[in-house]
């Protein structure tokens, strides 16, 4: 699905995605975006965070398991709640949020991005599960604003669509 919703990017999309880990996601939202001429952003502190192995140093297996995409691929080594605007490339065509998933880290990540999306653009959300209470708050409270529609949900995977330039 990550695939199919950067393919459906328009010409020369921007993509953004906060919690690379080991790559997997990255690869497929990189092999939609070839069909775009799109790049991605990449944004973790691959130190491994929230994640049950613990913390440690993921970076060099997220190269080398990315080495293929390497060149549709921008790396932003830091926590997402310190990226800034300058660091990407604005207007951002998909956003697709899987780093912490607490409610505080969640509603942060898409606070952040969410104006940084056009009318059309993509937020997409992993883990919207009741194991991760946080994220399908963040989701609903989106909704609620009226400025995302609700575009659709493959089992934890669930994304949304910006209908509305306000917030
Ligand atoms: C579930 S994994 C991402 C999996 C990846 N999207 C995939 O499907 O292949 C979560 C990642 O988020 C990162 N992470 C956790 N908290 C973060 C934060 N505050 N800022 C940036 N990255 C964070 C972790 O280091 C980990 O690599």
């Amino acid at each position: 699905m990550l695939y199919e919703l950067a393919r459906n990017c328009p010409p020369w999309a921007n993509a953004l995605e906060i919690g690379s880990h080991l790559g997997a996601s990255a690869c497929y939202i990189a092999a939609g975006l070839v069909h775009v001429r799109g790049r991605m952003f990449c944004v973790d502190t691959w130190n491994n965070e929230t994640m049950p192995e613990g913390e440690q140093d993921t970076f060099a297996v997220f190269k080398r398991n990315t080495r293929q995409i390497s060149d549709l691929i921008i790396v932003v080594r830091k926590r997402s709640e310190e990226l800034v605007e300058s660091e990407i490339n604005l207007p951002l065509s998909l956003v697709f949020i899987d780093g912490d998933h607490s409610y505080s880290a969640v509603k942060t990540d898409f606070e952040k991005v969410s104006p940084w999306v056009g009318v059309g653009g993509v937020i997409a959300f992993h883990d919207s599960t009741t194991i991760f209470p946080g994220v399908p708050q963040v989701i609903g409270e989106a909704l609620a604003t009226g400025t995302w529609s609700l575009s659709g949900y493959v089992e934890s995977l669930c994304w949304l669509t910006r209908v509305e330039t306000s917030n």
